[in-house]
């Protein structure tokens, strides 16, 4: 059992072999147990970071949590450059991320240590041409002073997080988001596409990740 600053979390491998962290509190996983790699590549990066257009990007992440998304944002990075700006109410500790075997094997786990490692609070060069903001704080609290092309809302599951799903909250990323801006969430539920749909987005029902028939794509129009 590890202990994040607040809340206990256990290490588990999920189908692609990829780790990803259980909550018990809320008896809740960090990503698919069919895979958290595949999760990640099919939610994130294929359809919010591969399908936006610009290379000179500002991705927001809800939250930060394993870094499995920023990490992927880094590996298919190619030529852009990024500006990543991860929330994170409960950061994990360093004893948790240090076992995450999402760059076991490749070269770049100097870079996910690096990520675990940068200070909090303020903007950091996590590699070239990749700047990383990781603030140690409440999404549903925040007032947003920048404005975001990409949002990974990775929160944890409205049954669970209601408060995350508002319409209060998609409103205000929302309005922080450039037009042209998408959002991926690997959660379909009909009420948090109406809701995007009432904050003004254009919503697209995409093929889930295994195990998962949709997800969904906000966009917000030019
Ligand atoms: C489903 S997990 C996904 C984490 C991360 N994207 C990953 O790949 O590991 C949801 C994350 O949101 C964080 N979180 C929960 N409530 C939050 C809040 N009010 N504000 C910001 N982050 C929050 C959790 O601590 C957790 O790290």
């Amino acid at each position: 059992m590890l202990k994040d600053k607040s809340r206990k979390v256990e290490l588990k491998v999920s189908a692609d072999g990829s780790h990803t962290l259980f909550v018990p509190e809320l008896d809740e996983h960090y990503h698919s147990v069919n895979g958290a790699h595949n999760e990640a590549m099919h939610v994130f990066i294929n359809p919010a970071l591969l399908h936006c257009q610009k290379q000179d990007l500002s991705i927001l992440e809800i939250g930060l949590g394993t870094g499995l998304n920023a990490f992927l944002t880094y590996i298919n990075q190619g030529q852009k450059t990024i500006h990543y700006h991860a929330l994170e109410k409960y950061p994990l500790s360093e004893e948790a991320s240090q076992q995450l075997n999402f760059a076991d094997n490749t070269d770049a786990k100097p870079i996910f240590n690096r990520l675990h490692q940068l200070p909090w609070d303020s903007k950091q060069n996590l590699a070239p041409n990749f700047t990383l903001f990781k603030e140690e704080t409440d999404l549903t609290s925040l007032v947003f002073s920048h404005k975001y092309d990409v949002v990974y809302f990775d929160a944890f599951a409205p049954d669970v997080q209601p408060e995350m799903w508002s319409q209060e909250v998609f409103q205000k990323i929302y309005d922080a988001m450039h037009p042209g801006g998408i959002l991926t969430t690997y959660c379909a539920k009909g009420i948090v596409r109406r809701t995007m749909q009432a904050c003004g987005f254009t919503v697209e029902r995409l093929e889930g990740p295994k195990g998962k028939r949709e997800m969904l794509r906000a966009t917000k129009g030019h």
